[in-house]
């Protein structure tokens, strides 16, 4: 990351009572201050229902700080100097009233730093108040730019479906300008997530490779362990594919099948992944199935421990049809990719926590080790995005002895061994560009609605009484063993990562 430039803000919070600012924003606001990277002075103006003094927040945060954040304060006058900077304002976010009180606060805290009024709105409640807080914000006069930038950060979800992210975007559209809106999928700020970028833009050896003729097929896994924990009743109107199919795993499809962006800059960038959503082939409503598939979980193991399914979790229906695994089948069809299946699954009481990204090559055109009594395996190249961040490239030896037996070997790279450390968390990465006005790794609106308009043939169909069967599978399995003759035909086999 950048030292920090001398550029003086304030952060409003929306929601800062609640557990994206206490897990995630302070904890990687305090790690870029920490790591003198945030820009200062700066003030950080938290608001939301519950009543609290200035202190008492800042008591809440540095607990927060102390049970999440990647770096612990130095020393008590270390966090005071910190803690000086975070002011809360109780209030409604749909009471207009509020919204004088929070330009107070912004200009008391711009009055006193005397530099700039740069502004950076963070809605970080849940998605039902975004109409009332973006509409609030345009009506105060608070959305326009006042001497310095003036920008919102936006939460996931981004709508529901194609009409409910439209109208969001029409919403946004009429308070702020798009280059004043950044939709934050955390996905995009992992390191090992931008590494996919520099691996295949920032390496001759790989871009010859990297198309139909050389890659049989792509899967991309993003498998959690934990069922729905405590957000049953939140997970009842999301299921697997708006909560993660709609914006990680598609992001991380355009990532891959992406041409190679002029500069590594938002416009570029964005203008690359738009066009893969433009060549992913629409799914035929009539013919779901041979796009989509879905599961449930239900009692299994997980850690060796008796788990309940997903149907007897609080917060759930008894006969709850929401899907707790996705797996889609899509072709991307351009000149690079024509041909090529890309697999994409995802789950919760997966058998592991992992998410990773999976190449796999043709074979050889002809194998002239035929006495070898083991085969040989085609290779793959492996993007682990967590945990153990890094990659794997699998290649083909000789094991010793005397006979010609051939095995896998892995030429396997671990970011934690060769650069130690831990990296810096997403949400501190996308904070920064947020403040420096890099939009690169945020969704922008056509491509969350081009998203949108893929899936929707498959949440239609999944919506329906007499819908495409919902598979269970056991909680701590791979996924419903359907999901194995799903991707057969094309002759392949899910990976057991
Ligand atoms: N939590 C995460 O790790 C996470 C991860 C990724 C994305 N997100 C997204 O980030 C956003 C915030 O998530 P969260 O988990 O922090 O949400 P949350 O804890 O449910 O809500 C945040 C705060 O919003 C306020 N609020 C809730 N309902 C309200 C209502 N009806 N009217 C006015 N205020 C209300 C509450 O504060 P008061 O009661 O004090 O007003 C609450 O503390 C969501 O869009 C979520 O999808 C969260």
């Amino acid at each position: 990351m950048t030292v920090a430039a001398d550029e003086p803000f304030s952060l409003i919070i929306f929601g800062a009572s609640g557990d994206l600012t206490r897990r995630k924003l302070m904890p990687a606001l305090w790690s870029l201050y920490a790591g003198r990277v945030l820009p200062e002075p700066f003030t950080i103006i938290a608001t939301a229902r519950t009543g609290m003094t200035d202190d008492e927040f800042r008591v809440r945060m540095r607990a927060a700080i102390g049970e999440f954040a990647r770096i612990q304060p130095p020393s008590e006058a270390v966090w005071e100097r910190f803690a000086r900077a975070l002011v809360y304002v109780a209030g409604d976010p749909t009471d207009a009233a509020l919204y004088p009180r929070i330009e107070r606060a912004l200009k008391d805290a711009e009055a006193a730093r005397a530099a700039g009024a740069s502004r950076l709105f963070y809605c970080a409640t849940p998605p039902s108040l975004y109409d009332d807080i973006i509409q609030n914000l345009g009506s105060s006069g608070l959305a326009r730019p006042v001497g310095g930038f003036t920008r919102i950060i936006v939460e996931k979800p981004f709508g529901r479906d194609y009409a409910s992210a439209r109208a969001l975007g029409r919403q946004l559209a009429s308070a702020f300008h798009e280059e004043q809106i950044y939709r934050i999928d955390h996905y995009l700020g992992k390191e090992t997530v931008q590494n996919i970028l520099v691996f295949r833009f920032a390496n001759g050896i790989f871009e010859p490779l990297w198309n139909r003729n050389h890659v049989a097929e792509v899967q991309v896994t993003v498998a959690e362990s934990i069922g729905v924990e405590t957000r049953g009743a939140y997970y009842e109107e999301a299921g697997a594919l708006r909560d993660m199919m709609q914006n990680h795993l598609l992001q991380l499809l355009c990532l891959i099948a992406m041409e190679p962006p002029v500069t590594f800059d938002a416009g570029p960038v964005r203008d690359e992944k738009n066009k893969v959503m433009h060549a992913i082939r629409p799914i035929e409503p009539a013919r779901v199935s041979e796009s989509a598939l879905r599961g449930q979980y239900g009692p299994g193991f997980a850690e060796g421990k008796p788990v309940p399914g997903y149907r007897q979790e609080k917060g759930v229906a008894p006969d709850s049809k929401t899907e707790t695994y996705a797996a889609l089948r899509l072709l991307v069809d351009n000149w690079r990719w024509a041909g090529v299946p890309f697999y994409l699954r995802t789950g919760k009481r997966l058998a592991k926590r992992v998410s990773e990204i999976a190449i796999r090559f043709h074979r050889t055109p002809h194998l002239i080790f035929h006495r070898s009594p083991t085969g040989v395996e085609a290779n793959s190249l492996v993007i682990r995005i967590q945990p153990d961040e890094g990659m794997a490239l699998t290649v083909a030896a000789k094991t010793p002895g005397p006979d010609l037996r051939l095995g896998p070997v892995r030429l396997d790279f671990r970011y934690g061994e060769v650069f130690g450390g831990e990296p810096p968390e997403a949400y501190e990465r996308l904070l920064l560009d947020a403040i420096h006005g890099d939009a690169t790794l945020y969704a922008p609106g056509d491509w969350v609605e081009k998203a949108w308009q893929l899936l929707g043939p498959v949440l239609d169909a999944w919506g329906e009484a007499a819908g495409p069967p919902l598979y269970p599978y056991e909680a701590g399995s791979w996924g419903p063993a359907e999901a194995e003759a799903f991707i057969a035909r094309d002759s392949g086999a899910w990976r057991r990562p």
